[in-house]
C-alpha cells in the first residue's frame, strides 16, 4: 500500500510525548552553538562533547540528556543567513535520517510565517520512502526507510491553516510525482498511467478526458501516435481541467510522458536506458501540479495535458527517415527516433494553445544534454523572455533552481528537412543539445507566452541524498509550478 503524509500541527507547545525533537546547530567562533526554542539552551552544556556540527547535512543523534524517552536531532544549518531554504533543507535532511521515531517534534525559532511553512515543508518532503515493491523494506529507498513518521508537530507563534494547507499540498503533489516515477515500467504502462492520472483527479474539481489510441489517430495525433506505434501497450493523451469559477488567468501545462524510452530504433545502448522509467517525470509533474491547485482552489484556470507513450523498437515502431503529420497538420522527418520527447509534445502544445491559454509551460526529460550544460541541480528555462524571467522567480521562490537558456534563432534552420517541413534531431552535430529541443518545440508553438522546461538534468537525483531531497526521483519543477499559478491567481 502506498504509504499516507504524516498528520502536521502547529502548536505553542512542544507535545510532552514526541519520541524525537530536531534543534538546529549553527557556528559561534569556530564552535557549534544551538539555535532552537529557548527551552532547549541547556543543550549547548552537552553539544561539545557530541558530534553536532554547523554544517548544512551535518546530522547527529544524541538521547535527551534531560528526559531519556526521547532523542535530540541536532541539524546543522550552515554559515550563512538561517532563510526559508536553508530550513526547508536542514529540517529536510534530520527528517531523512531519523529511523524509529513516530512522533517528531520541531523546536526551532520562526521569524515568520515563511520560515514555518518551510519547516513544514522540509519535515513532509524529507519523509519521503518508497517500499511498495519491497518484501521486507531495505534501507536504501528512496533515501532510508524507517518506521514511518506518523506525527509532526512544530512549534511556532506562526500557526496558519493556510500553512498547514499549503505544505501538505505541496508534499502530497511531490510524492504523487516520486511514486509514479518510482513505479517500474512493466507496471506503469502507457494506459496505466492516464488510469492513475483519472484516480488522482477524482476526489478533486478537475475534468478528465482520455484519448486512447483508435482515437488520437482518428484526431490526427500523429507525434503521439508515432511515438507509440512500436509499443505492444498503446499510447494516451490525458486532458485535465480546473476551472473556478473565480479566474482571470488561464495556464496550460503539457508534460512528456514516456513510460520507459528505449530510444526506439534509434536504440540506447544499455548504460544509457537504465532510468529511462523517469521518462514520465514531465507527465506527472503536470497532473500533481494541477491536483495540488485545484485542492489550493486557487482562483486561476489551470489545463494540464500529458503527453503518454512507450518508445519501443520492434515491427511495428517508426523508422529514421518516416514523415509524421503532427496534430495541427505540420509534418516531421524522424531522424533519431531517440528524440521523441519533442514529438509527443509537438501535439500536446498545439492542442494546448487551440484553447487560448495565457500561457504555456511544458514540462520534459527532454534532454541528456541539459546535464551536460547545468550539471545536476539546476534545469534549463527557455521560450519566451518575459515569461521565462517570471517564471524563474517562482522558482526562487520556491527555492528551486531554474536557469534562463537561449534559443538562439539559427537553430531552427538546422532542422530544416528536403522531404517534410522539419526534422526531430540534427544529424551528427550534438552542440547545444537542450537548446535545440527547444527550438524544435517552438515550430509548434504559435503567439502565446511560452516556458519550456528541460528536467532531464535534476528529475532524478543520481548522487547521494542531500538536504530534502533522498536518493531517485527529485519531483523537480512542481514546487515551482504551483508557486507560479499562486502568483498567475487574481486576488
Ligand atoms: N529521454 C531522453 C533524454 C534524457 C537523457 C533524459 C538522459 C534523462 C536522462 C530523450 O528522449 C533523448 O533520448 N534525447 C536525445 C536527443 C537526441 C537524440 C537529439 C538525447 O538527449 O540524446
Ligand atoms: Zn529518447
Ligand atoms: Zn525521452
Amino acid at each position: 500500500m502506498p504509504e499516507t503524509l504524516p498528520s502536521l500541527r502547529l502548536l505553542s507547545k512542544l507535545p510532552a510525548s514526541v519520541d524525537a525533537v530536531i534543534v538546529g546547530v549553527t557556528d559561534r567562533d569556530g564552535k557549534p552553538v544551538v539555535f532552537a526554542l529557548e527551552e532547549f539552551e541547556y543543550l549547548n552544556e552537552v553539544i561539545a562533547r557530541t558530534d553536532a556540527r554547523s554544517a548544512l547535512d551535518t546530522v547527529t543523534r544524541i538521547p535527551d540528556p534531560r528526559d531519556d524517552r526521547r532523542s535530540i536531532i541536532f541539524t546543522g544549518l550552515g554559515s550563512s543567513d538561517v532563510t526559508p531554504d536553508v530550513l526547508r533543507d536542514a529540517v529536510g535532511a534530520a527528517v531523512r535520517k531519523l529511523s524509529g521515531a513516530k512522533s517528531l517534534g520541531i523546536a526551532l525559532p520562526t521569524a515568520s510565517i515563511d520560515e514555518t511553512a518551510a519547516i513544514a515543508e522540509g519535515a513532509l518532503l524529507g519523509g519521503y520512502t518508497f517500499t511498495q515493491f519491497q518484501s521486507k523494506p531495505n534501507t536504501s529507498s528512496g533515501g532510508g526507510s524507517r518506521t514511518p513518521l506518523s506525527a509532526i508537530s512544530i512549534v511556532t507563534q506562526h500557526k496558519s491553516k493556510t500553512v498547514i494547507d499549503r505544505s501538505r499540498a505541496v508534499a502530497t503533489a511531490a510524492k504523487l510525482v516520486k511514486d509514479l516515477v518510482n513505479t517500474p515500467p512493466n507496471v506503469l504502462s502507457p494506459a496505466e498511467l492516464a488510469a492513475r492520472a483519472t484516480a488522482a483527479a477524482k476526489p478533486l474539481p478537475i475534468r478528465v478526458k482520455v484519448w486512447d489510441e483508435k482515437q488520437l489517430e482518428r484526431e490526427g495525433f500523429g507525434g503521439i501516435v508515432g511515438v507509440g506505434q512500436g509499443s505492444s501497450r498503446p499510447p494516451r493523451l490525458v486532458r485535465l481541467a480546473y476551472s473556478p469559477a473565480k479566474h482571470k488567468n488561464h495556464i496550460a501545462l503539457v508534460g512528456k510522458g514516456i513510460t520507459f524510452d528505449t530510444g526506439g530504433l534509434s536504440l540506447k545502448p544499455a548504460s544509457s536506458m537504465l532510468g529511462m522509467k523517469y521518462d514520465m517525470t514531465g507527465a506527472a509533474t503536470v497532473l500533481a501540479a494541477i491536483c495540488a491547485i485545484a485542492s489550493l482552489e486557487l482562483p486561476i484556470a489551470v489545463t494540464a495535458w500529458m503527453c503518454i507513450a512507450e518508445n519501443m523498437p520492434s515491427g511495428t515502431a517508426i523508422r529514421p527517415n518516416d514523415v509524421l503529420k503532427m496534430y495541427g497538420g505540420k509534418t516531421v522527418e524522424v531522424t533519431n527516433t531517440d528524440a521523441e520527447g519533442r514529438l509527443v509534445l509537438a501535439d500536446g502544445l498545439v492542442a494546448a494553445e487551440k484553447e487560448k491559454p495565457s500561457l504555456i509551460i511544458d514540462v520534459a526529460t527532454l534532454t541528456g544534454a541539459a546535464s551536460v550544460a547545468l550539471g545536476n541541480r539546476y534545469a534549463g528555462a527557455m521560450g519566451d523572455h518575459a515569461a521565462v524571467a517570471q517564471f524563474v522567480e517562482s522558482a526562487t521562490d520556491a527555492g528551486e533552481q531554474f536557469w534562463p537558456m537561449p534559443m538562439p534563432s539559427e537553430l531552427a534552420s538546422l532542422l530544416k528537412s528536403d522531404v517534410a517541413d522539419l526534422m526531430n534531431a540534427k544529424v551528427g552535430n550534438t552542440a547545444g543539445g537542450m537548446l535545440v529541443g527547444a527550438a524544435f518545440l517552438r515550430e509548434f508553438v504559435g503567439t502565446t507566452p511560452w516556458v519550456h522546461l528541460d528536467i532531464a538534468s535534476t528529475a532524478n537525483n543520481p548522487g547521494g541524498a542531500y538536504g530534502f531531497t533522498g536518493a531517485g526521483p527529485t519531483a523537480t519543477a512542481v514546487r515551482a509550478l504551483i508557486r507560479h499559478a499562486e502568483r498567475l491567481s487574481s486576488k
